[in-house]
């Protein structure tokens, strides 16, 4: 498979109070493949948010190479990737749509935000625009009258379809979710999963899709990471990490989760 992404001995350093340093994320390798959906699993505070960040673009490493398709995208400063020809090609779902869903925006608006921001999507034509965000909520099953509503008016998992949305309305090729299901109650988190695992399936996407629940990772991934401290301590076939964990952190964190929500995934994806 073509890697998509290369993250190469990247590490991000953080200077605490006191004259500390804590190394966040600590020389982490990894590559996706096009098309390809790699999890990233570890305890709070393992540097799963850091590692993200810093591949989409947020943040920048303090040591490191991260690729895109070849091309080395560390070394443009995360404040100027927004006008970067790549930005649209690698987007990013937030843990709480909540949060970063503007109040003042109209649905439709907020998924068409990035048309307006993206260089090379700048010159799309108001009515393009509006196709191209009516087509993405159909893919991510918001009805039509919902593209008229303001954030508050959605429940949990509109909300969390709408974040979606706005990730792909740049038909980005990478998409990285941070906890995309977190925030959700367990019968909606399972809608959205479901959805997620067609769309990956659809449109071909690659996903790097970070939860602390392994059961989560486990429906929409074939391969994981297993982060601890910054480090990756484990990698491999998601089966094989989760049937066989080579490291007893990994087999602690398989100990400690409950039953696969699979049974319940397979059956419902509406709402
Ligand atoms: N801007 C920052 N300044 C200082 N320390 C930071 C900063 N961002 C993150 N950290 C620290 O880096 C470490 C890794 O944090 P990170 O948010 O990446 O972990 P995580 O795996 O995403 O955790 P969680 O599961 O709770 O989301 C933590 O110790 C955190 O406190
Ligand atoms: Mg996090």
């Amino acid at each position: 498979m073509l890697n998509l992404l290369e993250v190469d001995q990247v590490s991000r350093r953080f200077a605490l109070r006191g004259g500390r340093v804590l190394r966040a994320v600590d020389a982490v390798s990894l590559t996706v493949g096009a098309g390809e959906s790699v999890g990233v699993v570890g305890e709070s505070g393992s540097g799963k948010s850091t590692l993200s960040r810093m591949i989409v673009r947020l943040l920048d490493p303090t040591e490191g190479t991260i690729r895109f398709e070849g091309e080395s995208i560390d070394e443009v400063p995360a404040k100027r990737f927004n006008t970067h020809r790549l930005r649209s090609a690698i987007q990013m779902v937030f843990q709480d749509a909540t949060d970063s869903l503007d109040p003042r925006l109209r649905v439709a608006d907020a998924i068409a935000e990035p048309l307006r921001a993206l260089p090379d999507l700048r010159a799309l034509s108001p009515a393009a625009r509006r196709d191209r965000v009516q087509e993405v909520a159909a893919q991510v099953d918001l009805a039509a009258p919902l593209l008229d509503r303001y954030p508050h008016q959605l429940s949990g998992g509109q909300k969390a379809r709408v974040g979606i949305a706005r990730a792909l309305v740049s038909r980005p090729r990478l998409l990285v979710l941070d906890e995309p299901t977190a925030a959700l109650d367990v019968s909606v988190q399972a809608t959205v999963l479901a959805l997620l695992a067609r769309l990956q399936r659809e449109l071909g996407l690659a996903m790097l899709f970070v939860s602390h629940d392994l059961n989560v990772v486990r429906l929409i991934t074939r391969r994981v990471v297993v982060m601890r401290a910054g480090r990756i301590v484990e990698s491999g076939p998601v089966d094989q990490v989760f049937q066989n964990p080579a490291h007893e952190y990994t087999q602690a964190l398989v100990a400690a989760i409950p039953a696969p929500p699979a049974a319940r995934l397979a059956t419902r994806e509406n709402h």
